[in-house]
């Protein structure tokens, strides 16, 4: 059985001073789920607030990104052996809006995903269509390459991975639970190929894009949707909450 892994991605939101509040009263009301694994994902500036804030409890801290090397000259960058040491166990690696934005390309994301992995940090690996290669039909393919290219000599069992269709983050069109449960199936059968057939069932595979208290129950109920990567929603308590305590 996949353990559930329900994780809220702040973007750029939050200051830290409103921050503390924030995660102390999610602390209390989650204290009882403990059949799943709860993430929170501040900005690097909030992450070592959140951790203390999170200490002793059932709710685990990740970063957004990390840089591919290990320390240096890289002004304005964050590495993953500074996120390990402040506590973090996480990190979303390849959110679309580091490709489409920052320029991200398969080839860093590969390089961040082995980096986070050798200090021990569990990577997100995000991947996901936009909307005119849904519209051509041709989102299998861009999802396989993704897949494929992001991978190359990673361990499967030290990541997790966010479908993530850029069609429906921050848009509120959320993708049909059946069409989400078919690119789950689709990306775990390519992992099977990828791998094998043990790694590719145990992997979890979150679905993210639009995920709010309305349509979390039906997307969890499918077999191959493992958790969810939560924006917007994730930013208000009673919604996260709720995403959480999914039925
Ligand atoms: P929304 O839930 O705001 O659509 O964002 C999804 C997302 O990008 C999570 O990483």
């Amino acid at each position: 059985m996949r353990r559930p892994i329900i994780a809220g991605n702040w973007k750029m939101n939050k200051l830290p001073s409103e921050t503390r509040g924030f995660v102390e009263s999610l602390v209390k009301l989650l204290s009882d789920a403990h059949d799943r694994d709860i993430l929170l994902m501040p900005p690097f500036v909030s992450l070592s607030l959140v951790v203390d804030a999170c200490q002793g409890s059932n709710i685990k801290v990740g970063a957004q990104n990390i840089y591919f090397e290990k320390e240096g000259a890289w002004t304005g960058e964050v590495s993953a052996d500074m996120l390990k040491n402040i506590g973090a166990e996480y990190s979303i690696i390849g959110h679309s809006e580091r490709r489409q934005y920052f320029k991200e390309t398969d080839e860093m994301i590969n390089k961040k995903l082995k980096r986070a992995v050798s200090v021990g940090l569990t990577p997100i690996f995000c991947l996901g269509e936009r909307e005119v290669e849904r519209k051509k039909g041709i989102e299998r393919d861009v999802v396989y390459q993704q897949l494929t290219r992001g991978l190359l000599g990673v361990e499967l069992e030290k990541i997790v991975i966010a479908y993530e269709p850029v069609w429906a983050i921050g848009t509120g069109k959320t993708a049909t639970p059946q069409d989400a449960e078919e690119m789950h199936l689709f990306i775990r059968e390519s992992l099977q190929k990828i791998y094998n057939k043990e790694l590719a069932e145990s992997v979890r595979i979150q679905y993210g894009g639009s995920v709010k208290p309305d349509n979390i129950d039906s997307l969890m109920a499918q077999p191959d949707i493992d958790g969810a990567l939560v924006g917007g929603a994730s930013l208000n308590i009673d919604s996260f909450v709720r995403i959480v305590r999914f039925k």
